[in-house]
């Protein structure tokens, strides 16, 4: 049996951040959170989208002083594997009535063209949310097809395409302790 190697960081082209880096990112949004949200009434709840967060979700939370509650939606946005399109589709979505009482903090582990995040926004927003900021581990400013600033970002990177930390190509490497940059001849595959 073909034993299929895709996945392993012998595909990775340079590391863009060590996990001494995203480390110390995930621990400045953490303190940012609790500070923003020490004297809040209302309870927070993380909500993490589906499947990209999970890993920075998973140590954000464990970082964290104030109490949280989570959750998670998934979404999908059609196109190629590399090329987030415009349109927005929930595949999971939450189904709750205590929106109301919540304070939430949306997880993404990137920022693109903006367009997941800002139709998530208004979504939870008519939904009924207490309120919604934004987080995202990482962030491409230089690719936005439409005006979006997240209130929480760890690091803004070039126009690349990364894997690892929970970010995937095509379903590989989001377990890769770090973020790296894909070799070319991966591509062609
Ligand atoms: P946006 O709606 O264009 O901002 O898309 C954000 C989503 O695109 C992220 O949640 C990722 O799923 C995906 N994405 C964008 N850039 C990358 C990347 O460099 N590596 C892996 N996934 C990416
Ligand atoms: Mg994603």
């Amino acid at each position: 049996m073909e034993r299929n190697l895709m996945g392993h960081d012998s595909d990775i082209e340079k590391v863009l951040l060590t996990e001494d880096q995203i480390a110390s990112a995930v621990t400045d949004i953490a303190a940012r959170i609790d500070r923003d949200f020490r004297n809040s009434e209302r309870d927070l709840l993380l909500l993490g989208i589906l499947k990209g967060s999970v890993v920075f979700m998973g140590d954000l939370m464990k970082k964290l002083k104030t109490p949280v509650e989570i959750d998670f939606m998934k979404v999908s946005s059609y196109g190629s594997s590399t090329e987030s399109s415009g349109k927005v589709n929930i595949l999971l979505d939450l189904h709750r009535s205590d929106l109301s009482d919540k304070n939430i903090i949306i997880v993404e582990d990137i920022i693109d063209s903006g367009r997941t995040l800002s139709y998530l926004v208004k979504y939870l927003s008519v939904a009924g949310a207490g309120s919604v900021r934004t987080c995202t581990l990482l962030d491409k400013p230089s690719r936005r097809t439409v005006e979006f600033t997240p209130d929480y970002s760890g690091y803004s990177i070039p126009d690349e395409f990364v894997v690892g930390y929970g970010l995937d190509y095509n379903e590989h490497y989001r377990a890769l302790p770090y973020i790296g940059v894909l070799k070319k001849d991966v591509w062609n595959k």
